[in-house]
Order: structure tokens, then C-alpha cells, then sequence
């Protein structure tokens, strides 16, 4: 895998790489979005004022238990909501290499919106076989995607799409361009998705659990794969995962996510050394330890997963908080407040209460 983008091999992922230490706004910026899903038993509120940035050239983790909010967020970034499930409110900006483009300004199939998906964003997806047709093979589907996003000779493109493959570290390139999906490893599956996400070299990578299927050791070097996309071409990443020790392996910047809000953001540091919200500090003690089962579900305080059609007064997390202010956290959604540069926690711990006591984190 260390070919990938070795020295020179990608004149776009080089001039990425330089451009990415000229310009520091970050590639994408998501501004209190909301997501609302009308179902027969009521409005599920999916995601309640969001707002985060990924960064240029950075891997942005979003972490959070099953039913927060991630793969939600990731499809509004494209625009891709089950329906009748739509966006309610709020914005999502993508800073490309040559424009910025207001996304929830465009129309969900629109051509704009289109061309956008896989050419300047594209999403892997914890089951490779939701991206991949059963009936072609792996080769012609890369060719396919570099056919539309890069030359119009097939022949061309079917050797881009082999060293495609070759440099997400494919064993047998050629005859794995020659297979179906079917007769592929889960792990090559996963390669091979991945070559077809890159095929169109996007300006965001999102990542919706590639890996949670996978066993440990595919795991690695799938998040080696990563971590060189971004070291090497400059890639900017939006990895979602349930797993507090993937994001310690692979992310620069962290979210967690809680109910379809975020309750804390800040670097891997920050969140791994200084975590202030109690949920954070329940999903840290949830890594599995050396001789655990690792692909164990997160740690679940009791009673912190509500029903989503149920709308709970206050903080989210209050049932299932241990530090839960009677008669303030039960009744006020607590506002951001600022833990340290670049580190930001929700949480009425953190914030001067009403009659002008600062709490200190110390004392939490
Ligand atoms: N198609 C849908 N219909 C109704 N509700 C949905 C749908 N998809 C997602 N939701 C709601 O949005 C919440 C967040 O879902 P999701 O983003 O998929 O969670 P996760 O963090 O596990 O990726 C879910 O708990 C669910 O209540
Ligand atoms: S706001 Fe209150 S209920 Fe929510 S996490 Fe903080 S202490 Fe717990
Ligand atoms: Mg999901």
C-alpha cells in the first residue's frame, strides 16, 4: 500500500497536497442543518442544528452510538435522505478547488447536484455491495466513473481503473479488474469501492463506517489506506464510525455526536485527554481493552437512547446522565461553550449558570 500516490504518480493529488497548505477554509461547512423524517408514529427529528466544519486536508471523525445522526448527516451532505425524510433548515457549504457551491441551495436532483456527487464528493459505505452492480466487473464500474470524470478512451480507462487498483493496494490488480463483485473478499470489496470513489478524485471523501464489517486485520490497512489519502494527496475526510478507537487510529479532528445534535468537538487530543461532555466520557470507556471483544457495541448508559419520536425537554442525554442538574438539564438545551482553542462541549457543566457561578470542569 505505500505505492499509493508514491512521488509523482498523480499530478492532481500533488497539486491537491500544495493547494492544501495555501488555503486554510475548511472544504466543507455544515451550519445548523436539520433533518426531519414524517413517519406514521410522528416526526422524527434526526438532526437538530448541526453545525461543524471538516477541514482541508484533515480527517474530521464523527462519532456517536447507532441511531445519532451520522449516516444522516453524511446524506444530506449528498443530498441523499430516504425520502420522505428532507432538510429543514440550516446550510451546507462545499469549498471546491475552483468554486464554492451552496448545496442546499440546489435541488436534490439537480444536474449540479449530480455532477457534484462522486466527482467533488464521494461516500464509501460500510457495505461495499450498495455501491457496486453485481452484474459488471469491478474493472468496467471503475472505468465507468473515470470514463465520465476524466478521458473518453475506453481503453485508457480501463488501465486507469487496474492502477486504480493497484494503488488502493489490491493484490493481482489485473485479475481482480477482471472479477465480479461476488467473487471478491469483503476486504477487496472494499478496495475495490474505494478505487471507484478516487477514480473522479474528489475534493471530500466521506466515509460511512468502511470498515465495520471488516475483521481487524483488513480494518488496519483499509484505515492505512485512509490515513495515506490524506498524507499523501492532500485528501480531506469525513470518517464516521461508532468506534473511539478507529477515531484514535485515523482521525486529526473529532465530533460526537448524541440524538441528532453534537455534544462536543475538538481534536483527537482534546477529546482523548480532556473529554468534558459525560456521554464523551461514556463512549471513551467503551474502547475495548487488549483481550476484549473490539467490535463490541459502545457502552450504552441506560436509558440514554430515547425514542426518537419522542421530543425530550432539555439536554438530550439528561434520562441516562449521572451529572444531570435536576430542574436546568431537564428543561434547557444547553448552548456551546468553549473548552480550549478548537474544543467546544454542550453541556450545562461547562456553562455560567444563572446566577453567575462559572462551574468548572474540574469539579465535574
Ligand atoms: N428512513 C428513515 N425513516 C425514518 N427515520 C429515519 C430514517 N433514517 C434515519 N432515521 C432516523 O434518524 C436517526 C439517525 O439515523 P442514522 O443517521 O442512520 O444513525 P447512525 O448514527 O446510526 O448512522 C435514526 O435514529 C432514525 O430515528
Ligand atoms: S447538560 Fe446536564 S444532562 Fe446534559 S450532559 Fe450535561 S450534565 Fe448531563
Ligand atoms: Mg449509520
Amino acid at each position: 500500500m505505500s505505492q499509493l500516490y508514491a512521488a509523482g504518480d498523480d499530478v492532481h493529488a500533488t497539486a491537491r497536497h500544495e493547494e492544501s497548505h495555501l488555503d486554510s477554509s475548511p472544504v466543507l461547512s455544515v451550519c445548523d442543518l436539520e433533518v426531519q423524517f414524517p413517519t406514521p408514529l410522528g416526526l422524527v427529528r434526526a438532526l437538530n442544528g448541526v453545525t461543524f466544519d471538516v477541514p482541508r486536508g484533515k480527517v474530521l471523525g464523527i462519532v456517536g452510538e447507532s441511531g445519532c445522526g451520522k449516516s444522516v448527516t453524511a446524506r444530506a451532505v449528498l443530498q441523499i435522505i430516504e425520502k420522505p425524510g428532507r432538510i429543514t433548515g440550516g446550510s451546507i457549504t462545499l469549498r471546491g478547488e475552483s468554486e464554492t457551491t451552496e448545496i442546499t441551495g440546489l435541488g436534490p436532483d439537480s444536474k449540479r447536484m449530480r455532477a457534484l456527487r462522486g466527482s467533488e464528493i464521494a461516500m464509501i459505505f460500510q457495505e461495499p455491495m450498495s455501491s457496486l452492480n453485481p452484474v459488471y466487473t469491478i474493472g468496467a464500474q471503475i472505468a465507468e466513473a473515470v470514463l465520465i470524470h476524466q478521458t473518453p478512451d475506453r481503453d485508457e480507462a480501463l488501465r486507469r481503473a487496474v492502477d486504480m487498483l493497484r494503488q488502493v493496494g489490491m493484490p493481482h490488480p489485473e485479475a481482480a479488474a477482471a472479477s465480479y463483485p461476488h467473487q471478491l473478499s469483503g476486504g477487496m470489496r472494499q478496495r475495490a469501492m474505494i478505487a471507484m470513489a478516487l477514480s473522479c478524485n474528489p475534493t471530500l471523501l466521506i466515509a460511512d463506517e468502511p470498515t465495520t464489517a471488516l475483521d481487524v486485520t483488513t480494518e488496519a490497512q483499509i484505515l492505512e489506506l485512509i490515513r495515506n489519502l490524506r498524507d499523501r494527496a492532500g485528501m480531506s475526510i469525513m470518517f464516521i464510525t461508532h468506534s473511539m478507537g478507529v477515531v484514535a487510529q485515523l482521525c486529526d479532528e473529532v465530533i460526537v455526536m448524541y440524538l441528532g445534535r453534537i455534544v462536543e468537538r475538538g481534536s483527537v487530543d482534546d477529546l482523548f485527554y480532556d473529554a468534558k461532555h459525560p456521554y464523551t466520557r461514556a463512549l471513551l470507556r467503551s474502547i475495548p481493552r487488549i483481550g476484549g471483544n473490539r467490535k463490541a457495541p459502545l457502552e450504552v448508559i441506560e436509558g440514554s437512547v430515547p425514542d426518537p419520536h419522542h421530543r425530550l425537554a432539555g439536554c438530550p442525554f439528561h434520562p441516562g446522565c449521572p451529572k444531570a442538574i435536576p430542574g436546568r438539564c431537564d428543561t434547557t438545551v444547553p448552548a456551546p461553550s468553549t473548552a480550549g482553542p478548537g474544543h467546544t462541549v454542550q453541556c450545562h457543566l461547562y456553562q455560567a449558570d444563572e446566577i453567575g457561578h462559572p462551574e468548572r470542569a474540574e469539579n465535574v
